[in-house]
Formats: C-alpha cells, sequence, structure tokens
C-alpha cells in the first residue's frame, strides 16, 4: 500500500508529495505545528489526507503537551485546533476531522476524563478515522467500478487517488476496483496544472499498480473525447455542497462541460466527510487562492514575464447539473442531489 501518511512511535510519516515522481523521500512530523506545515506545502494533500492528517495533528498536541490536567490543557487545545484549521480551506474534510477532535474532547473533558485518558481517546480516535477512510475508499471502489465501462478510456484530473486518502483512493479506487473486477481500463491522467498532481502523483500511482496510463496535457481532452477515447470521467472532490454542487481541483469545471458536451457520464467520487450540507451551494464554497510562483515558475524556472498578473485558485465548482452521479462509501446518489444527499443522511 502507499504509505502517503503512517503513524509511529516519534509522530507522523508522510511521503513528500512535493518531490514525486522522481524521489521517494518521507517528512516525520513530531509536533502539530509541523503538521500544519506539512499541509500547507502540500508534503501532503487531497482532502480525506488532509483530514487524517489534521487529526493526527491534533493527537500530536494533545500527546506533546507539558499541561498537567485536562482542565489546564483545554486552552493549549483551542491552540491547536485553530493552528490546524488555518492550513487550507476548501477541503471540508480538514475542518470536519477537527470538528470531530474538539467533540470528542468536550465529552471527555465534561466526563471528567485525566489527561491521560484524553491523550489516549484522541489518538484511538485518529486511529479510527484512518482506518475508516480506507474502508470508505473501498465502498466506494465497488460501488463507483459498475458504473466504469467494461473497456474503454476513462479521464481523470488531479490526483484523486491513495495520495489523496489513507490509501486505495476515491476516483482511483473506482477505477482500480474496475480493473479488480476484470474491466478493460485505460486511465488518461489530466497533467493538472500548476501543481501537476496528473503528471507526478496520479501516473506514478497508477504505473505502480500496472494500470494503463496516458498523461495528457490539460487542454487535450476535448480532441481526446471528440475522437471517441473517453468513455467516462471520475474526480474526487474537496468539498461538495447541500446541492451537488463540487468543488474539486481548478480545472474540473471545464472537464465536466466537455463531457456534457461529448455524452460522456462524469462522476465524483468522494467519502461522506467531503459532505457539507451546512453549504447550501457552491457559491458559498471558499477558494483558496495559491502563491503566484506556482504559475510563474515550471519546475523551478519562470517562465513568464516579470511583474505580469496572476490568479492562482487552486479549486473550481462544477454545477450539480454536470455530475451523472455522485459516488459514496454509503452508495451512489442521482440528482437532484438536495434530496439523495439528505435521503442518504436519513438511512445511514
Ligand atoms: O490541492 P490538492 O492537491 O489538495 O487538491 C486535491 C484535489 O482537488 C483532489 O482532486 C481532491 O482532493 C480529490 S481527492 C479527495
Amino acid at each position: 500500500m502507499i504509505p502517503t501518511l503512517t503513524w509511529t512511535p516519534e509522530g507522523v510519516r508522510f511521503i513528500d508529495q512535493t518531490r514525486l515522481p522522481l524521489e521517494e523521500r518521507y517528512v516525520l512530523a513530531t509536533t502539530y505545528e509541523k503538521v500544519a506545515d506539512v499541509i500547507v506545502t502540500m508534503v501532503v494533500r487531497g482532502a480525506p489526507a488532509i483530514g487524517v492528517s489534521a487529526a493526527y495533528g491534533v493527537a500530536l498536541g494533545v500527546l506533546k503537551t507539558k499541561a498537567a490536567t485536562s482542565k489546564e490543557f483545554a486552552p493549549e487545545f483551542e491552540k491547536i485546533c485553530a493552528r490546524l484549521a488555518a492550513t487550507r480551506p476548501t477541503a471540508v474534510n480538514l475542518f470536519w476531522a477537527i470538528d470531530r477532535m474538539k467533540a470528542l474532547f468536550a465529552r471527555l473533558l465534561a466526563s471528567g476524563a485525566t489527561l491521560v485518558q484524553i491523550q489516549e481517546r484522541i489518538l484511538a480516535e485518529a486511529h479510527a478515522m484512518y482506518k475508516e477512510d480506507i474502508a470508505a475508499c473501498k465502498a466506494m471502489g465497488a460501488f463507483g467500478a459498475e458504473m466504469m465501462p467494461d473497456e474503454g478510456g476513462v479521464l481523470t484530473h488531479c490526483n484523486a487517488g491513495a495520495l489523496a486518502s489513507c490509501g486505495y483512493g476515491m476516483a482511483l479506487g473506482v477505477i482500480r476496483s474496475a480493473v479488480e473486477r476484470g474491466k478493460r481500463i485505460h486511465v488518461y491522467a489530466d497533467e493538472t496544472r500548476p501543481f501537476l498532481q496528473g503528471a507526478r502523483l496520479t501516473a506514478w500511482e497508477l504505473m505502480a499498480d500496472h494500470i494503463p496510463t496516458t498523461v495528457i496535457c490539460d487542454n487535450m481532452a476535448a480532441s481526446l473525447m471528440r475522437q471517441g477515447k473517453i468513455q467516462a470521467v471520475v474526480v474526487g472532490a474537496d468539498r461538495i455542497a447541500a446541492n451537488g454542487d463540487t468543488a474539486n481541483k481548478i480545472g474540473t469545471y471545464n472537464v465536466a462541460i466537455l463531457a456534457r458536451e461529448h455524452g460522456i457520464p462524469f462522476y465524483v467520487a468522494a467519502p461522506w466527510s467531503t459532505i457539507d450540507l451546512a453549504t447550501a451551494t457552491g457559491d458559498s464554497i471558499p477558494i483558496e487562492e495559491r502563491p503566484a510562483r506556482e504559475v510563474t515558475h515550471f519546475a523551478g524556472k519562470q517562465v513568464t514575464p516579470d511583474g505580469v498578473g496572476i490568479c492562482n485558485p487552486a479549486f473550481d465548482v462544477t454545477p450539480a447539473k454536470y455530475i451523472t452521479a455522485i459516488i459514496t462509501e454509503r452508495g451512489a446518489l442521482r440528482a437532484p442531489y438536495e434530496e439523495s444527499l439528505k435521503g442518504m443522511v436519513l438511512v445511514s
């Protein structure tokens, strides 16, 4: 299994995603501040991986405290959560994980738990989130595999794979599961400018699994669709609003429109922790603006004239009307999403 993030006695060990695919290096975070730093610098990235990383960050903060009692520790706990929450704004899994830790901490405090008991329970909760994430990916894979063509091209954007989760992956989990069931799929991976998650990460992890993969530049998808080379699109998500509008890596919206124009199904695969029923529509999803340098430089070399204006939103919102189905660990949902999302909360 790809070691995206691993708990060790010293802290959390991350595969450094900024170095892949040319170097397989690891970063050890022994403090919550370091975990926040690896999220900001995208050593670890991808919505579910960010969520579980933050959970382990909270656990590190709790384990490393110098406070003597749980009461004395309470203000420090708030500070730890606030630091981790201030890393990246779009992926709701980050806030979902921190809120889950806050709720557990409040329950433990109210029950009079000692600091040692709190340390044990918070770490156990982070481990539970890690395991749940892998199980959710496997379940999404099983639901989504049926929607994949028996044979043909599947386009994906960014990296919604093992590297964006604790293992197996969301969009790539669906593809893995389809391949495990004997489907003959050829993956087309959008390179995904400017951070190149598709070219660097999706291609790397699919090649490790011997799944046939072709990297294309982001501007090639329409032409391939027109040539009949793409039978389905599957992507991940960073936040899904209550009406099904979906924030995902910048460029996803373009792909969704192209898929509609060419009559190709467009699927979103995401765990329930990515669904944000408190956000009514995609218009209210905060979109992270990344540093200009990611656009002005390519592989460390400046490619734009000094002083030119730069726009670098990390995500866009695909309106729900372009989404054929949202594949979750609870099942595949179809439009109207206001109803199917609410219905899925009720049955689960
Ligand atoms: O900026 P990133 O690399 O963290 O963005 C990741 C994506 O947009 C993925 O496509 C998304 O998280 C799906 S993986 C659940």
